[in-house]
């Protein structure tokens, strides 16, 4: 083997022995660089005879593609194996099932809601809506509650520090009274939203909500309330036998008054625990809407009459849901909330 050969072999394996890539090129240097190994002996061609130096000159050239050509091979090599190494790294199946994406869902008492709404409109309501914080004349005084009435105290109101007369509503009314204000007979509306009152426990919350009622016209009657409520239930609990009775009872703002009890929707009237075994569960408030009232938000109260009705939808999703404690509404526990997705 001449020198050259020798030469060839030598870098040929030193390429093949390097696993780096800045090491492959130091090791080129010393074979093609300025003063490397082949560099050298090109430079020794000038001091030959000139015969011979054509063959010598083609003979080391030779060897220096050969050793390029190892060169530029090793390059690849290692260009490719690193490549490899970077996709099994990032190696991604995309067989795998998607995570996806967590789903929401309404409020139970959203849903409850929506459903009263959507019945009322179906017969022609209205939706109305109003402040949470109230002043003391639409939330008492329009609703013939004076000042030191007695019927204030039934309300454990929330007052506004440092807003003399403003207070957060303690039922929805006052919607009403403001409705009545800005809108002349004949009026059909619901008032939904959160209402305020001091107090906490299972089945008590500082904050609840609330859906009030409305009908004023020239004829609306006592059998007109009956009618609409008893057919409202029936529809919001899909129970075409549910049955009703009206309590006489005592609001200022409506005379006369009645609690509306309606037949257990868990025993169908037949006593449970959950009617306390009586068959009747306590459901709203209602009444024929007292003048005092009209004549507050000037609507002539010899001309127009109707009735009101106030009840609870917290109170009717724990009923539709079978709920027991007030409270898991309000506490955000997803556990709890997601059961209604
Ligand atoms: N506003 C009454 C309350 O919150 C409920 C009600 C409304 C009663 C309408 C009668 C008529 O206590």
């Amino acid at each position: 083997m001449t020198d050259l050969e020798q030469l060839v072999a030598q870098a040929t394996a030193e390429f093949a022995g390097i696993a780096d890539a800045a090491a492959l090129e130091q090791a080129k240097a010393r074979y093609l660089g300025k003063s490397g190994t082949v560099t050298e002996l090109l430079k020794g061609l000038g001091r030959l005879a000139p015969e011979e130096r054509k063959l010598a000159g083609a003979t080391i050239n030779g060897a220096k593609e050969r050793i390029e050509t190892a060169l530029s091979t090793r390059r690849e090599a290692l260009r490719q194996a690193a490549l490899e190494a970077q996709l099994r790294a990032e190696a991604l199946d995309v067989t795998l099932p998607g995570r996806g994406l967590p789903t929401g869902g309404l409020h139970p008492v959203t849903r409850t809601l929506e459903r009263i709404e959507a019945l009322f409109r179906s017969i022609g309501f209205d939706v109305a809506d109003g402040p949470e914080i109230e002043d003391d004349f639409h939330n008492f005084t329009a609703l013939n509650t004076p000042e030191n009435h007695p019927a204030r105290s039934m309300h454990d109101t929330f007052y506004l520090e440092n807003a003399p007369g403003l207070l957060l509503r303690t039922h929805t009314s006052p919607i009403q009274v403001r409705y009545m204000e800005t809108h002349k007979p004949p009026i059909r509306i619901i008032a939904p939203g959160r209402v305020y009152r001091v107090d906490s426990d299972a089945t008590h919350s500082p904050m609840f909500h609330q859906v009030e009622g409305l009908w004023i016209d020239e004829d609306v009657s006592f059998a007109d309330l009956k009618g609409v409520f008893t057919d409202f239930l029936r529809n919001f609990f899909e129970k075409p036998e549910l049955r009703t009775r009206f309590r006489p009872s005592f609001f200022p703002f409506t005379e006369p008054s009645a609690e509306i009890d309606m037949s257990c929707v868990f025993c169908d009237g037949n006593g449970c625990r959950v009617c306390s075994h009586t068959g009747w569960l306590e459901i709203a408030g209602s009444g024929m809407v007292h003048p005092n009232v009209l004549k507050a938000v000037g609507i002539d109260s010899e001309k127009y009459i109707g009735f009101a009705f106030g009840m609870g939808p917290d109170r009717l999703t724990m009923l539709r849901y079978g709920v027991n404690d007030l409270r898991l509404f309000f506490d955000g526990d997803l556990r709890f909330l997601s059961q209604f997705k």
